[in-house]
């Protein structure tokens, strides 16, 4: 096993209670080293709802896991009707600051926020970076929730872990892949085919999203795949980082660049994945 996981044994309300002012400087400071990932993925997350046709004058929608509020506050601009909600209190904090005067409903809570929400009630819901924190169960009950409360033909955009990545990176994630995927029910382990097999332990995932099958996870809750996008590309696996160097210094998150490197390539070598749905 490699070290711990998000869903597992990481609880996302301490976490992000936790993370809170140091994910807010990413988001928010130019001079940050994350700033340029924020402002690429926040584009790539705007191109997808622009291509869906959801976003109008009026539509109603849902952030969900909203963080800072970055993304709510440009679609208000835009004039969609927006509410937000996250785990973290302090999240929420930061949320009311960037958002203030704008009157947009914040609230602090989880899955069971949208248990109270009534059937049909957004033309789109987004929830980008969030569900990486999930329990498998609560993953589940999100979809269940999300297609209840959409209105018929409103949209999901979601960013997550793309758990094929776990095939580029040949490291302990590689190792839990291909055994969890292929060979758990012959109890043949992976380890022998890694160099490192007890790397990385840096904090896994419990929740992450294969774009081959997601497809049909989605499809499992009435929600059918329009559109999918890959981000944060990785030239080569982390463990093949030379001396001296960061990881930052083999990574591609410039959006222009990335609609340069062929989609089969992004799909294995970037670490997170877009998926808008639709409810059908
Ligand atoms: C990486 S941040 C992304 C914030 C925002 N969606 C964005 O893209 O800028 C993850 C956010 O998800 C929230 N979160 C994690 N688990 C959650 C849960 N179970 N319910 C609601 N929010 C959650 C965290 O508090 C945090 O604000």
């Amino acid at each position: 096993m490699s070290g711990t996981r998000y869903g597992d044994d990481v609880d996302a309300l301490d976490a992000w209670t936790r993370l809170a002012d140091e994910y807010v400087d990413e988001v928010q400071d130019p001079e940050n080293r994350y700033y340029v990932y924020h402002v690429n993925r926040l584009l790539i997350g705007r191109r997808l709802l622009d291509r869906s046709g959801l976003i109008r004058h009026g539509a109603q929608g849902l952030d969900f896991g909203c963080g800072d509020g970055v993304l709510m506050e440009r679609l208000l601009a835009d004039g969609c009707v927006m509410e937000g909600t996250d785990i973290a209190p302090a999240m929420i904090e930061r949320a009311r600051r960037r958002l203030e005067g704008t009157g947009c409903p914040l609230s602090v809570g989880g899955i069971e926020q949208l248990a109270k929400l009534p059937a049909g009630r957004f033309d789109f819901i987004v929830a980008l970076n969030v569900l990486a924190y999930f329990t498998p169960d609560e993953e589940t009950r999100f979809f269940s929730e999300v297609s209840r409360i959409l209105k018929p033909g409103g949209g999901l955009l979601v960013s997550n872990v793309n758990a094929l990545f776990d095939l580029y990176t040949l490291n302990s994630f590689t190792r839990e892949f291909l055994n969890r995927e292929f060979w758990e029910a012959a109890s043949v382990d992976a380890s022998a085919l890694l160099t490192h097999p007890e790397l990385p332990q840096r904090t896994d995932y419990a929740v992450k999203a294969n774009p081959l099958s997601y497809r049909e996870v989605l499809r499992g809750f009435g929600l059918a795949e329009r559109d999918r996008d890959f981000f944060n590309f990785h030239r080569i696996a982390p463990l093949l980082v030379p001396d001296g160097h960061t990881l930052n210094d083999y990574l591609v998150v410039d959006v222009d660049e990335l609609d340069r490197i062929p989609e089969w390539k992004r799909m294995l070598a970037c670490s997170t994945y877009f998926s808008l749905s639709v409810k059908e």
